[in-house]
């Protein structure tokens, strides 16, 4: 019998970086694969220092120390209903099931309330950074089980990604808010990463600038308001060459596929009527460019604007606008996203801390960037914010950048190129700014076909007309 600190299930490029992660800050971790995995093989024929490989499952649970701890690192979907199946019979009563894959959170909810009939703690854990952040330093958010987080928050915060010292990890709330949280971070990476490729149309085609200069664009906003890690790899991706002497980016198919989470963001914003169009039409970009062969066609039958290159005196200008819009839009798609995570909260009793939620993207994760230190401090004065858009210390940049938005959209109309996540942030604005808007007609419609009734703004009440 020995006594590991943790159990790790699934030796897949997350859940092996993991391992090493957590051994290396000191302590002792069994790990299983269900099937043939080469990570355990090579920990067999090399062993690590406080790694400890099984290829039985009975004899690695035993190998824990009680309560036993068992990180899930497996697909998610039904994989993590069968390996719970599997490991029941082995568990004892107060031990913890952690899984650390992207599940739907309504699968966690549902797992959360069979295993805690049973007495199993069960925490749904959202990780963010990648094969480097698993093992250098991932962004961690653990819902479910408040019991089963204190057992382990000592070894979450010792491998979690730091921020000035203090660590990316914190308690989210109850059952599946751990797993909503990082499904919205993955939203919102979507948003992000739509408008850097927006902004790099423009710069291609409207600028008519090359690789090395588009780039060098992207390096020189790393340094200012719009540092960040999608930023900086941008910089990086567009200047690397291969062993030929090409841009790789020049030979990348413009088809960009999606695992899911953005697509759930999206129908969790349906679901909850909040109105999260940027994450929403990001996941609608990706699916159009997954029509290639549906684009070649219309790109020989629909007729459009020819693109032609912006004048030299106007370019820097127009550069500098794309900065503005890009920052204008980011804001803008955080401002829907912390509101969908606030209508979720609210929707499923989660209490969210949303300053906690900013402070944990700060490092670690996919999203992390400078921006979000105004996220923090907006909401560690009052979690209960009406908009991010309403805030001090964002509304003076929003309605100075606000011009830039438009001016780059106009450009981008006139000369035929798509930007519709760029359009889809200026259209919410100004949406959001009138008081009047043109619901009213809607309202008069649905009565007129179908009795659904209106209100009005002089009485209250319902009310129906004959409109015949
Ligand atoms: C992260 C990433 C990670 C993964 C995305 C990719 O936070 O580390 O978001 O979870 O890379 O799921 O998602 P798509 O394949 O849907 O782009």
């Amino acid at each position: 019998m020995s006594n590991y600190d943790i159990g790790i299930i699934g030796m897949g490029v997350m859940g092996k970086n993991l391992a090493f992660n957590i051994a290396n800050n000191g302590y002792t971790v069994a790990v299983f694969n269900r099937s043939h995995n080469q990570a355990v093989d090579q920990l067999f024929q090399n062993p690590v220092k406080r790694l400890f490989p099984y290829l039985s499952i009975n004899k690695f649970i035993n190998s824990l120390c009680s309560p036993r701890c068992i990180l899930l690192m497996i697909q998610a979907g039904d994989p993590v209903d069968e390996m719970i199946n599997v490991l029941l019979p082995y568990l004892n009563k107060g031990d913890v099931i952690i899984d650390g894959g992207n599940s739907f959170y309504k699968d966690t909810m549902r797992r959360f309330n069979f295993l805690t009939e049973k007495s199993i703690h069960f925490i749904g854990m959202g990780i963010s950074g990648g094969e480097d952040g698993a093992l250098h330093g991932p962004a961690i958010m653990p819902g479910g089980s408040i019991e089963a987080y204190d057992i382990i928050k000592s070894i979450l915060k010792k491998i979690a990604a730091k921020y000035h010292q203090e660590p990316c990890v914190k308690y989210i709330g109850p059952n599946g808010s751990g797993h909503y949280v990082k499904m919205v971070h993955n939203g919102i990476e979507y948003s992000d990463m739509q408008l850097i490729s927006e902004s790099y149309m423009l710069l291609k085609y409207v600028s008519g600038m090359n690789n090395i200069e588009i780039s060098n664009v992207f390096k020189s906003w790393n340094q200012g308001e719009l540092r960040s890690y999608l930023i900086e790899i941008t910089g990086n991706i567009l200047c690397k060459k291969d062993s030929d002497g090409q841009f790789i980016i020049d030979f990348i198919l413009d088809s960009a596929s999606s695992k899911g989470t953005g697509a759930w963001t999206a129908q969790s914003s349906l679901e909850l009527h909040s109105p999260t169009s940027m994450i929403t039409e990001s996941v609608f970009s990706r699916y159009l460019s997954e029509c290639k062969a549906n684009r070649m066609i219309a790109s020989t039958l629909l007729l459009g604007p020819r693109v032609s290159k912006i004048s030299d005196s106007l370019r820097e200008e127009f550069i500098e606008d794309i900065r503005k819009a890009l920052f204008l839009g980011k804001i803008i798609s955080y401002a829907q996203g912390f509101s969908l995570m606030k209508k979720a909260s609210e929707n499923y009793s989660w209490n969210l801390n949303f300053a906690n939620i900013a402070k944990i993207f700060r490092s670690g994760c996919i999203i992390r960037a400078d921006f979000l230190n105004y996220i923090v401090s907006e909401y560690s004065a009052n979690n209960n914010l009406l908009d991010l858009l309403f805030t001090e210390s964002l509304k003076d940049i929003i309605n100075a950048y606000q011009s830039s938005l438009r001016n780059i959209i106009v450009i981008a109309i006139n000369q035929g190129i798509s930007v519709p996540v760029f359009f889809s942030a200026l259209s919410y604005y100004d949406a959001y700014r009138t008081i009047n808007s043109s619901s009213n007609l809607i309202q008069a419609q649905r009565d007129y076909f179908g009795s659904h009734t209106y209100q009005r703004t002089d009485k209250s009440g319902v009310f129906h007309t004959n409109w015949l």
